[in-house]
């Protein structure tokens, strides 16, 4: 069955903790939702682990689309969010074009958009057409120019419109708010202040959930985040495989009779007779 808005609510009011993973196509998605994870979110962080941009400012509509459409196919129970690319909720409008292909090509289950109190009229339109809208706060990696890539609200001003912006995107409709680089004590109040569910990344133990991106999560890259935790060095083991398998090919080890079909010899006779 798959995750509904309503089943978060309940795991929040039962403190039970909510796991999301990123997912970016097929096999990442039937792999995390064979795993029970509840939440798959195709973030634009695709733009640099999958398409090894600096930034997520590239990634375009048609790109989130593609691979959202992706890893719904491999997601049977999971509920699929799939980030709104950069300035394509610039507007309701644009919000409401974007939604609809994500939600009508692609199939997701929700949106996810960052800010706070200034995109929350937006995030009021769509949720009143039955858009679903994850927000995210914090660290929102489309402003990297402006913010860098550093802990936000560690200063009383700034932890004060945190707490006010996700105020306003619960108040405007947002069924979660993702947390990312915030001191743990900020977003242990934020959580305790909404009714909504908060996911953290780099924002500590008290969300009610957290997330990760799949490439730091599996070591898919030499270096990870520090607010991540690597479970296993897939990308060491994948590159021992691959150098396994050319060295194979090089010593003329693959492919063996097992992987090879044979022909009747007279049939191979008549054909070079
Ligand atoms: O794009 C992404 O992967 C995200 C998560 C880091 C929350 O927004």
């Amino acid at each position: 069955m798959r995750t509904t808005l309503l089943d978060l609510r309940r795991m929040k009011a039962a403190g039970r903790r909510i796991p999301m993973l990123t997912a970016y196509d097929y096999p990442s998605a039937r792999i995390a939702d064979r795993a029970g994870v509840p939440l798959l979110l195709v973030g634009d962080s695709l733009g640099m682990v999958v398409h090894g941009h600096d930034t997520t400012l590239p990634v375009s509509l048609d790109d989130m689309v593609r691979h959202a459409a992706a890893v719904v196919r491999g997601a049977e129970n999971a509920l699929v969010i799939s980030d709104l690319p950069f300035l394509t909720y610039a507007s309701a409008d644009d919000a409401v074009v974007a939604a609809r292909r994500l939600m009508q090509e692609a199939k997701v289950q929700a949106v996810k958009l960052e800010g706070g109190a200034r995109v929350a009229p937006i995030v009021e339109h769509l949720t009143q057409f039955g858009v679903p809208v994850m927000g995210h706060l914090g660290f929102t990696p489309q402003s990297q120019h402006t913010l860098g890539v550093r802990v936000q609200a560690k200063e009383a001003a700034c932890a004060r419109r945190l707490i006010e912006d996700a105020l306003a995107l619960e108040a405007a409709g947002a069924f979660a708010v993702v947390l990312e680089l915030v001191p743990a004590e900020l977003a242990a109040e934020v959580t305790k202040r909404l009714r909504v569910p908060t996911i953290g990344i780099g924002a500590g133990a008290g969300c009610d959930g957290q997330v990760q991106v799949w490439h730091d999560l599996l070591g898919l890259f030499e270096t990870s985040p520090r607010h991540a935790k690597r479970y296993a060095e897939i990308g060491a083991a994948i590159e021992s495989a691959i150098r396994a398998y050319a060295s194979d090919v090089g010593d003329g080890l693959f492919p063996t009779s097992a992987q090879s079909s044979k022909m009747d010899a007279d049939e191979l006779a008549r054909a070079l007779a």
